[in-house]
Formats: structure tokens, sequence, C-alpha cells
């Protein structure tokens, strides 16, 4: 949705734009290319992705700088940099396609790879723990709590007893063989949604979300932009709850009366729905095609 993210971010202020999950950089190129009066923080806690970002980005020189961290610590980044105020923020969540078609990082039910599906690769915690470690119970909720898996329970009670499982491919055969024969043939791979929700859960993905963007918000200077894109429903409840929050300031006044509360707004909404890809972008990148994106102008 790069056409769409400039579009937001087109009117955003000079100054500094803090792309959040900068991946191989895709979208931080197509921004420093349409305003030569921004400059680019850069943030990933991926190594791999940095590197190929920083390959990338290198024709821009000092507009762009990289952070290897998760941005739940984009305070402390900006403060460490001296950097007060933001123009614009972009957020592009979830995982990039170098994730997934690297087997030996073990995102993808595609391909046989290693039970690990780290982000960063210096955290400890990996898929093969969630696996072979987790008890039914914790198991299956996590599969309704991260993907809303309609067959949670069958595809928990398959792992637990088939344990222990070494690699992707035979995590991918146990889903598909634990669930009923009918749904295989629908909703795409039967392994999709197990892998995504075991995926948030190695990462911590939804728990860092909700400050990160709440302490992204505050630091738009009046007229910055921030910009979200999300991947599936957990996600998207997650930034409407908190873009709401901004653009209402927390009032719960009756719609129809003038607050009472003494509710300050942060921000407006760009626009009030999210906006999805037009049908080409959507033809073009399958992933793409359950993408949202929601925006802010702060006020
Ligand atoms: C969808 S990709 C971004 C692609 C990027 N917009 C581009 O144009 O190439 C998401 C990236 O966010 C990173 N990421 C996800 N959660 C993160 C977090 N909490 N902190 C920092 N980076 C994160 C992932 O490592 C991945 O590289």
């Amino acid at each position: 949705m790069v056409d769409q993210v400039l579009e937001v971010l087109r009117n955003a202020p000079s100054g500094i734009i803090l792309d959040a999950t900068l991946g191989g950089g895709g979208h931080t190129e197509a921004i420093l290319k349409a305003r030569d009066d921004v400059r680019v923080i850069g943030i990933d806690r991926d190594d791999q992705a940095l590197a190929a970002a920083g390959s990338r980005l290198a024709p821009f020189g000092d507009r762009i700088q990289l952070q290897h961290r998760a941005f739940v610590d984009l305070g402390s980044v900006l403060d460490g940099l001296g950097i007060d105020g933001l123009s614009g923020f972009l957020f592009d969540l979830g995982v990039s396609s170098p994730q997934l078609d690297h087997a030996d990082r073990g995102f993808s039910y595609r391909v046989a790879g290693p039970l690990d599906m780290r982000m960063d690769r210096r955290q400890t915690i990996t898929a093969d723990q969630v696996v072979n470690g987790y008890d039914e119970a914790a198991f299956a909720r996590l599969l309704v709590d991260n993907a809303d898996e309609r067959h949670a329970r069958r595809i928990a009670r398959a792992v637990v007893a088939q344990r222990p499982i070494s690699d992707t491919a035979s995590l991918a055969e146990i889903i598909r063989n634990a669930i009923p024969a009918p749904a295989r043939r629908r909703g795409g791979h039967p392994a999709k949604r197990t892998f995504q929700a075991i995926r948030i859960e190695v990462n911590g993905e939804l728990e860092q979300l909700a400050d990160s963007l709440d302490e992204a918000v505050r630091r738009l200077v009046p007229g910055g932009r921030g910009a979200v894109i999300s991947y599936h429903s957990g996600e998207d409840r997650i930034v409407k709850r908190r873009f709401d929050q901004a653009a209402t300031g927390g009032c719960a006044c009756p719609a129809r009366l003038p607050c009472a509360c003494g509710a300050v707004p942060l921000a407006v909404l760009v626009r009030r729905a999210g906006r999805v890809p037009d049908e080409a972008e959507a033809a073009d990148n399958p992933r793409a095609a359950s993408a949202r994106l929601r925006t802010l102008e702060r006020r």
C-alpha cells in the first residue's frame, strides 16, 4: 500500500518520519524519494532486514538512520537521538516477505525449516518452545486469541499427541491432518492461522502494539501524520481502539451532546474507516489482500 501511505505522508510537515517497521526499506525509500524535506529513523528488530534496508537506502546518506530495536522502545530511541517531535510515522505490521521466504527463519508453512519464527534472533524464546512446550489448553487458547482458528482444539490435541515436532513442514502436515477434510479445501493453507498464532506469541506482537502507538501519537508535532497497516483482525482491533482513543481523548459523553467531561483529543482520524488495498495491489501481492490502513493527524 505504498501509494496510499505516500498520500497520507505527503501532507505531513517537514522534519523526521519514524518508520517503526523498516523491513527491507521499501516504504522508506518511497518516502525519501517523494519528500526531500524529511529524514527517516528506521527501526526493525530483525538484523537481516536492517542489513538489506541499509544497502537499499545507502544512496540517501544521512537522511536515513537505522536502529536495531523493537518499536516498543521508540521513545528511548528518539530520546537517544535528541529527537523531540515527529512529522510522521508508519507501522507496517507483522512479518515481511523475506522473513517468509528464508526457510531457515522458520516462519513458513510451505517449506521445511527450524521451529524458530523469531524476528529478533537475540531473543531466547522460539517457536520450538511454544510447539513442543505449551500444554494443550494454552496452545489451543493462543490459536483462538491470535488467529481466530475454528479448529483450535483439534489442532492442539494433534500437536500435543505427536510431539516432539522437529520442523515447520512436520508441523504443517500435522495441522493439515487434524482439521476436517472439507475445511482443508477452504480458506487458504490449513496451517496458515496456526503459524500466524505461533509467530504472534513468539514475538509478543500484540502486547507491544498499543503502548507503542500511543507513544508515537504523543510524539507527533501538530499536523503530523500517522499511518498503520495491519494484516489481521487482532492487530486492527488494537490500532482502531488506540486511534479512536487519540481522536476522542477518551470522551464517553453521549454522541449528540457537547462534551462535558473535559476530554482532550490529541488527533483527528484522516479517514473514519480503514482503507483496504485496491484490486490490482491485492492481485499482485496476496499478502496485501488482508491489509488495512488506518491514519490520523495530530491536532
Ligand atoms: C511487513 S514488514 C515491513 C516492510 C516494510 N514496510 C518495507 O517496505 O519493506 C514488517 C517488519 O516489521 C518488523 N517488526 C515487526 N514487529 C516489530 C517490532 N515490535 N519492533 C520492530 N520491528 C518489528 C519485522 O521484523 C519486519 O521486518
